[in-house]
């Protein structure tokens, strides 16, 4: 029997309970940088050093980050359902935890690729955890200066399309851990079949606006995936 399909858009909560900070909670990492010196494309071409140090500091943390209880029981859910996991975060940890089909909207920090076409095929690469860091200097596949495969803001999100794709055809809608301000991203509801069930996980309240009953499990991404295994699979 073919398994129903469940899409599941994650941001930055779900890695909180892994020690990395989320954006826009109290004491969130866009409270202790200028998000426009270093998390846009102005930004990176004003300072580029000051970027590159930025993520080289993030990609070094998550080298001493492990997924969650809420990642494993994410990546858990292929046994029961058809899984694509969405996720606005740039960490790998869904890929750890066993997720098998994750889809990076904002970029991946375990990767680099060109300055002068970040988007080209040749040139995004794996960094390899023994050597975390980008310098200035480093080069691309193109011959221009290496940086990280991070989508800025006033980049486009080419990864949107596949992620549209996967929403239209969801039985189940599951959104964890994303405050929702950040678009296209959290545009993704609109994509839905109409009526089809959406879950959202996160102690806070998360504007959700679509044609479907809207499931609030007002907790954080582990005990809150606990509670969801029960709903859906009645345990
Ligand atoms: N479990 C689940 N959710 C949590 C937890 C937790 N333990 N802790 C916090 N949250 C929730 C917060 O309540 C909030 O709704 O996670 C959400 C985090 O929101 P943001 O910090 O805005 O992160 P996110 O929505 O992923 O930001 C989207 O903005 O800056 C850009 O590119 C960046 O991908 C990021 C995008």
């Amino acid at each position: 029997m073919k398994k129903k399909k469940i899409v599941i858009l994650t941001g930055a909560g779900m890695s909180a309970e892994s020690g990395i900070k989320t954006f826009r909670d109290s004491d969130g990492l866009w409270e202790n940088y200028p998000v426009q010196q270093v998390a846009s494309i102005e930004g990176y071409e004003e300072n580029p050093r000051l970027v590159l140090d930025f993520y080289n500091a993030r990609r070094k943390e998550l080298l001493r980050t492990v997924p969650n209880h809420g990642h494993l029981k994410v990546a858990e859910l292929e046994n029961y359902y058809d899984v694509a996991v969405v996720t606005q975060n740039v960490d790998n940890l869904h890929e750890r935890a066993g997720s098998s089909h994750v889809i990076h909207l904002h970029g991946e920090l375990m990767k680099a690729t060109s300055s002068r076409n970040p988007n080209d095929p040749a040139c995004i690469c794996d960094i390899s955890p023994e050597h975390p860091e980008i310098r200035l200097g480093d080069k691309a596949a193109d011959g221009s200066q290496l940086r990280p495969y991070i989508v800025w803001f006033g980049e486009a999100v080419p990864r949107f399309e596949d992620a549209i794709r996967e929403a239209e055809t969801a039985d189940i809608f599951i959104i964890i851990g994303t405050s929702m301000q950040v678009y296209p991203a959290a545009g993704l509801i609109r994509y839905i079949r109409r009526g089809i069930p959406v879950y959202v996980i996160d102690p806070k309240v998360v504007p959700v606006s679509c044609a479907s009953p809207v499931h609030t499990i007002a907790k954080g991404a582990s005990e809150g995936m606990d509670e969801l295994f029960k709903i859906l699979l009645k345990e």
